[in-house]
């Protein structure tokens, strides 16, 4: 019986590699022009980090937690995030003792148990960016404008840049109660999901999937209006910085983000092209997960992108990515003794920087003059009794036809002339 990948897996052929790490190197390369700076921390962290972090009562650690004990009995989880591991590590290494901010970003592998569908997976890669050490508002815009900055640099169109802010622990508190007396007399109405929200956590109704609920949401109270002064003016600036970028957002007072540690500033950018699982990307401000994690007040903002999404907007968007496989050279052998010749050659070539290939199937010369075509190499050459002879040879320009004699010992040189 054949083994296939574990539902809700994907393998990345190199096909679609190439599209991953063009998006890779596209991301990193505006992250140091913000001067954000790599981090990498482990895949599996202890259960507690993510249950202190992420918060009891939400979806992902309630039901969605590949959790399991190792071999030692200690309680590890798969991470499903990227934010808690980062603000662990920068805890464990102290970093708040060096000037501040700190800005960091990374890409990886996530774990969740969902239920798998197109744009979503149980293991599935995020790029992201945590930046801690100040709650300036100018700070929450540049991580939105260095998302928005990636997602367009990539190509991609009619992104809309979601906002809200979900206030801090006291202004949140009276909002859920206002959000509870609103939904008391219609809680029979709502699926059972939310009921159970609603003792424990009100504002997750408001993101509800179902559509019978949604219903019941459209004319309840919004949070905008519960915000103390400081999560209030923190807003107003926020707002006045996106609008110094002239970067466009709707006010989406029903974002909530499904993750426990936000507080202030909450963003997503949706590309509603995606159906379904539209958002791109989400964020935004954690100013109490420090504490919570490791006892210490340092303000965070960041953001995740989910790299899958991306890819599907880019399909969607018909945008062909400049990618290039080509070869620089092909080398066609005729009998033993050039195959030989050309593997040394291939060593030099490739210690020079050429990307080469060569023939190990004994192929006939027509089916390698098909390799070379196959494989878009940009020139070619073929070694046979006759060449090796006269210490000569003829590179051939796949694409003009153009031949040129060359000192087969020059090869190296030769190639360095033709390819710049
Ligand atoms: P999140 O909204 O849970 O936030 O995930 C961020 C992004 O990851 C989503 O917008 C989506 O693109 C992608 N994503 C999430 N779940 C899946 C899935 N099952 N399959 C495919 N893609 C998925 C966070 O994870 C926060 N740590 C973001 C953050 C960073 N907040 C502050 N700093």
């Amino acid at each position: 019986m054949s083994i296939s990948k574990p539902r809700g897996t994907n393998d990345i052929l190199p096909e679609d590699s190439l599209k991953w790490q063009y998006i890779e190197d596209v991301t990193r390369d505006v992250c140091v022009r913000y001067n954000y700076e790599e981090i990498r921390t482990p895949i599996f962290e202890n259960t507690n980090l993510f249950r202190r972090g992420i918060g009891e009562a939400t979806d992902i650690v309630e039901k969605e937690m590949y959790t399991f004990n190792d071999k030692g009995g200690r309680s590890v989880t798969l991470r499903p995030e990227g934010t808690a591991s980062v603000v662990r590590a920068f805890l464990e290494h102290k970093i708040y003792g060096q000037a501040q901010p700190t800005k960091y970003f990374y890409y990886g592998p996530m774990f969740r148990y969902e239920r798998p569908q197109s744009g979503r997976y149980r293991q599935f890669h995020q790029m992201g960016v945590e930046v801690l050490g100040t709650d300036s508002p100018a700070i929450d815009a540049e991580v939105i404008s260095l998302g928005l900055h990636i997602l367009t640099e990539l190509g991609l169109s009619d992104l809309e840049v979601h906002l809200n802010s979900v206030g801090c622990p006291e202004c949140r508190e009276k909002y859920r109660e206002k959000l509870r007396n609103y939904f008391e007399d219609d809680l029979e109405e709502l699926c059972s999901d939310c009921q159970s929200r609603y003792d424990r956590n009100p504002l997750r109704i408001l993101d509800c999937k179902n559509k019978g609920c949604q219903e019941y949401t459209v004319d309840s109270p919004e949070i905008i209006d519960s915000l103390c002064k400081e999560c209030a003016n923190h807003f107003e600036e926020v707002q006045s910085y996106l609008s110094s970028l002239d970067i466009d957002y709707i006010i989406d007072s029903n974002l909530v983000r499904g993750l426990d540690y936000y507080t202030k500033t909450a963003f997503e950018i949706m590309y509603t092209g995606l159906g379904a699982q539209d958002t791109i990307f989400g964020g935004g401000r954690y100013d109490g997960l420090a504490e919570e994690i490791g006892d210490r007040d340092i303000p965070g903002i960041g953001f995740a992108m989910g790299m899958e999404r991306i890819i599907l907007a880019l399909e969607e968007q018909n945008i062909d990515l400049p990618l290039t496989t080509d070869l620089d050279l092909f080398i066609t052998t005729i009998g033993q003794r050039a195959q030989e010749t050309a593997f040394e050659y291939l060593y030099q070539l490739r210690r020079a920087g050429f990307k080469v290939e060569m023939d190990y199937l004994d192929r006939s010369v027509k089916g390698q003059m098909k390799c070379a075509d196959r494989t878009n190499a940009q020139y070619s050459i073929i070694l046979g009794d006759n060449e090796l002879e006269k210490r000569t040879a003829t590179i051939r320009n796949m694409e003009t036809g153009e031949e040129i004699e060359i000192k087969l010992d020059n090869l190296v040189e030769e190639m360095n002339e033709l390819i710049v």
